[in-house]
């Protein structure tokens, strides 16, 4: 792959992904705002499928667990190879395992993400893969929510999307991308539009009166009001912050 300057890139952000259903991708990534930016260049998507490395005529990429119990584990044998001819070793490449069993995904490892050069996302399914090719190519392990999904797949998707709409050129109107929920660390005001009134309900209307000011506190007030409710442990932690900021 030909070297890169950041200020002239030739090769741009490209999510490589190890899966053993490559035609699950780009799925979701080639439409609406990821299939615009991919189509125009902006970013790569590669696919592998991880049984191009299997060894034997069966193709068999999996095997059962030691100790017993139920499913398969992809085998740390064939994962390595396919991770070996993928992977460049660079500094500015992030080799990443989804898995229930990860760090929770957030907005700042995004943010992160978003800034290298490439990502490796090894999809996994059955029971898991082996341990030790976990610890052996250095994978960083990452959960996109407490909840077990069929295989990494939709979470490499929803990594990739995450990364691709902060990408520089991606999002018209990148001003837009501050007052996100989670970018601020609280969770986003209500938004309305027209019809008004629509089935009787109003729009709040600090929000038609014209007045800059107003309408700046009134979103802030709700935007803390909502993550209150809703998200304690962040409520807790932007007051936190604030607190130390003063
Ligand atoms: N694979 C299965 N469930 C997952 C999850 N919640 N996050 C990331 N990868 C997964």
């Amino acid at each position: 792959m030909p070297e890169n300057s950041p200020e002239s890139p030739t090769v741009p952000w490209t999510a490589t992904v190890l899966t053993l259903f490559p035609e699950m991708f780009p799925g979701p990534l080639g439409a609406s705002l990821p299939g615009k930016a991919l189509e125009s260049g902006l970013w790569a998507l590669e696919s592998v499928d991880i049984r191009d490395f299997a060894s034997n005529k069966h193709r068999t990429v999996d095997d059962a667990p030691f100790g017993g119990g139920p499913g398969m584990v992809l085998r740390p044998d064939i994962l390595a190879s396919a991770l070996d001819a993928t992977a460049t070793g660079g500094e500015d490449e992030a080799l990443i395992y989804l898995t229930p069993r990860g760090a929770p995904l957030t907005q700042s490892r995004v943010r992160e993400l978003s800034a290298l050069r490439r990502l490796v996302l090894v999809c996994g399914r059955f029971e898991g893969v082996d341990e030790r090719v976990i610890q052996a190519r250095e994978l960083e392990e990452i959960s996109i929510g407490d909840y077990v999904l069929s295989g990494g797949e939709p979470a490499a998707v929803v990594l990739i999307d995450a990364c691709v709409r902060l990408l520089p050129g991606v999002v018209g109107a990148p001003e837009g991308l501050v007052e996100e929920s989670f970018e601020t660390g609280l969770l986003e005001y209500p938004q309305y539009t027209r019809p008004n009134p629509w089935e009787g309900r109003d729009v709040p209307e600090v929000l038609t009166s014209g007045h800059h000011e107003r309408v700046r506190t009134w979103r802030q007030e709700q935007s803390e009001q909502v993550t209150r409710g809703r998200r304690p442990d962040l409520w807790q932690r932007y007051r936190d912050r604030n607190k130390t900021d003063e």
